[in-house]
């Protein structure tokens, strides 16, 4: 009765917290990637340190960044992995996103980041920090297009990792965009992505965190906007990644539900989502490799 009742409560409000970030994105557009302000740099830095070693730490063990061509989906406000990509050897780091987020950023905050990154050596930091300052687009790309059209934005280019963080969470159609991905990804391509799939207005989010899943999808979609959280679940994104021929694929939890709130978050929830075991994962890394099998399409021989 009392979760019944809490659960009532919560999707009263996650109604109104559904409904600001409607208004929100209509007043705003899509404006605030992450939770630090542009204007924090420190901030900044900490955080992009915080992602850059994340992903590394679901990169296959022994995986050597050094010669490899790198692209990163989505990378909001900052290139600043790609810096530290660069920092550790990277041939090339190119980004690709809907919105223009990191256009015109100082190159003296890469400097500023590149001081606060213990790893990799000297000349790899200088060799970052000047492809980076220069306008050197081939080893420091960036590319914009509201369709999303991956193997456009990607210029011709082929990768050895793709990477994203926060990014597919957000997308309209994660299928087509990892099939996408996928005509860009060379033979023995790894894939980390970092996936967020709770809630993600503050407040309700520490409170209920899987409070987007507590309604019917007609009802969700009443308040869509452009990058509204699709509520796909780790298994439909491996199912995607598979289909498309990438093997070893994994998803590996990071967070998960705090035990205090954990019969509450995995009650009251629409029927998609009632009931499955996945519930209670808040985040985690998908992590892929390309081409599935020898003699698949692109297979190296
Ligand atoms: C939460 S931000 C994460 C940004 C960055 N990776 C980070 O960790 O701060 C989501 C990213 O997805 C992009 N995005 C939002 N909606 C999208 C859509 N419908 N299709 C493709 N990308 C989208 C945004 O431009 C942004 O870069």
């Amino acid at each position: 009765m009392k979760t019944a009742l809490r659960n009532l409560e919560m999707t009263v409000l996650g109604l109104g917290f559904l409904g600001l970030a409607w208004g929100k994105s209509r007043l705003n557009g899509y404006s605030t990637p992450n939770t630090v302000a542009k204007s924090d740099p420190d901030g900044q830095i900490a955080y992009l340190l915080d992602i850059f070693a994340s992903l590394r730490r679901f990169m296959p063990p022994g995986f050597d960044v050094r010669g490899r061509d790198v692209l990163e989906l989505s990378p909001g406000a900052s290139r600043g992995n790609g810096v530290l990509f660069l920092a550790l050897g990277a041939r090339s780091y190119h980004a690709i996103d809907v919105f223009d987020l990191a256009g015109g950023e100082d190159p003296a905050f890469y400097q500023r980041l590149l001081a606060r990154f213990p790893e990799g050596n000297a000349f790899g930091r200088a060799r970052a920090s000047a492809l980076a300052g220069a306008a050197s687009p081939r080893a420091f790309g960036y590319a914009v297009g509201r369709d999303f059209d991956i193997p456009r934005l990607s210029e011709g280019r082929q990768f050895d990792l793709i990477v994203s963080c926060a990014a597919f969470e957000h997308y309209d159609d994660p299928a087509s965009a990892i099939a996408a991905m996928t005509q860009v990804a060379r033979p023995g391509c790894e894939a980390v992505h970092i996936i967020d799939l709770q809630t993600h207005s503050r407040w309700i989010r520490e409170q209920d965190p899987n409070n987007i899943y507590r309604y019917p999808a007609p009802l969700y979609r009443l308040f869509a906007f452009p990058g509204q959280p699709n509520r796909l679940r780790p298994a439909d994104y491996m199912s995607s990644f598979e289909t498309e021929g990438w093997s070893d694929v994994r998803f590996v939890p990071s967070r998960t539900v705090d035990p205090a709130l954990r019969e509450a978050s995995l009650s009251g929830l629409s029927a998609p989502f009632a009931g499955r075991d996945d519930m209670i994962i808040l985040d985690g890394a998908l992590t892929a490799r390309y081409p599935g099998k020898a003699g698949w399409p692109g297979a190296s021989t």
